[in-house]
């Protein structure tokens, strides 16, 4: 036999990025088994608030040390230098939040670049504490793929968060999502708008941006200020208010494209330099509940909102792609449910209910597998992907 049939073929030669994305794969693999074969079914038969108040103590032990914080890099993380993007000058190691309503009082962001996010969004946030609404107010609809959430504004107010917040260095850029107190109160509009900007002032300086949460379904009151009356009264206040922080709205998944057409008619006058889309749906005759019980009260979230975001988002993109981003969020369970939102002209994508079902490990490889689209589709960057299907 001749020494050139002896030699290696040229796919089994030393290659760190073919061998490191190996690696990520077959671990992401062995986290997916684990979590939804025995950690999910045991979690699972727990009540869905204490599992979530149980994993916000351990995000938040995880977070305190270097060596904790390391082995969970270890166990998640994903980069690629093909998901980095400056957007409105922020630098964004990836496309990947974890969307407002999961750290409410801001207590894992340490933990949250280890995991493999490129960012997150606290609160939301108002301006007095907030016990919320009486439990039980969070539950899953498993066949569904969805949560029922009720939480009603849980936590603890600017003043506290800002204090707890004022001088520490975020790993990751943190948008902090603002909203008016869940009570009987903030339900008529001055006191409502008084309540938003209270909660605006304190926490401007925190964090590298902010979103208004206009969409909660579970507060007192509505969402009163989805009318465009209230909307220009509310961010006529805001802009009163000093910051260089890009500003962003949060819509609801429930919208009709009129009610879109005249919020965005009205940001336009306004300092506002993005849109998050969507929260919850309140709707309970949307043909992807598939579980018999739903819950009266509380917004659902996961595939049960999933296709109302895509439209959301191809919506908005569409009416302001020149002037203003797109955050897309609703349904996030796989990188290809990312890359759809992308395509329809999100920049950034957030999610909660896709990483409670699939695990913690799922950050890492919808990243993964975003890259790996891009490449099929010939893009160098994820920001050359955005809104290519929405042109
Ligand atoms: C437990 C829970 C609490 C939430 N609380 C808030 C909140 O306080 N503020 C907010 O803007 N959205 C909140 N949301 C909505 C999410 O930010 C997101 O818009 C929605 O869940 C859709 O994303 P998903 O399908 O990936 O979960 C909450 C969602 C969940 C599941």
């Amino acid at each position: 036999m001749r020494i050139a049939e002896l030699e290696t073929p040229a796919y089994l030669h030393y290659n760190p990025y073919i061998m490191y994305e190996t690696w990520i794969s077959a671990r992401n693999a062995f986290f997916h088994f684990s979590y939804t074969k025995i950690l999910k079914p045991f979690y699972f038969r727990l009540d869905p608030e204490f599992i979530h108040d149980r994993m916000t103590k351990v995000g938040k032990i995880l977070g305190r040390f270097g060596v904790t914080r390391a082995l969970t890099s270890a166990a998640f993380d994903y980069r690629n230098a093909k998901l980095e993007q400056t957007i409105l000058g922020i630098k964004f190691a990836n496309p990947l939040g974890l969307a407002a309503g999961f750290d409410k009082n801001a207590e894992i962001i340490d933990i949250l670049p280890s995991v493999g996010f490129g960012f997150t969004e606290v609160g939301s946030i108002t301006g007095e504490p907030c016990p919320g609404n009486p439990k039980k107010r969070l539950w899953r609809l498993p066949k569904s793929k969805s949560l029922v959430v009720y939480y009603g504004l849980k936590n603890d107010g600017c003043e506290a968060l800002a204090r707890r917040l004022k001088d520490k260095n975020f790993p990751l850029p943190v948008g902090v999502s603002v909203a008016k107190t869940n009570n009987q109160a903030c339900a008529d509009a001055e006191t409502g708008i008084a309540d938003y900007a209270k909660a605006f002032e304190t926490m401007k300086d925190i964090g590298q941006y902010i979103t208004v949460n206009i969409s909660c379904p579970n507060a007192f009151g509505g969402e009163p200020f989805t009318d465009p009356q209230k909307l220009e009264t509310l961010l006529t206040r805001l802009d009163a208010i000093q910051t260089d922080k890009p500003i962003f709205l949060k819509l609801a998944a429930d919208l009709s494209h009129a009610e879109t057409d005249a919020i965005i008619d009205v940001v336009r006058r306004h300092r506002v330099h993005g849109f998050v889309c969507t929260n919850l749906t309140k709707r309970r005759d949307n043909p992807k509940i598939i579980d018999a019980e739903v819950p009266k009260v509380g917004g659902l979230s996961g595939k049960v909102v999933q296709e109302m975001s895509d439209e959301l988002i191809r919506y908005v993109y569409s009416k302001t792609k020149d002037t203003h981003v797109v955050i897309g969020c609703g349904g996030v369970f796989t990188a290809q449910d990312a890359y759809r939102k992308i395509r329809l002209g999100s920049s950034l994508i957030q999610l909660i209910t896709g990483m409670i079902y699939e695990g913690p490990q799922q950050i890492g490889a919808i990243n993964q597998g975003l890259v790996k689209l891009l490449e099929k589709d010939g893009f160098n960057n994820i920001s050359e992907a955005i809104g290519v299907d929405n042109r």
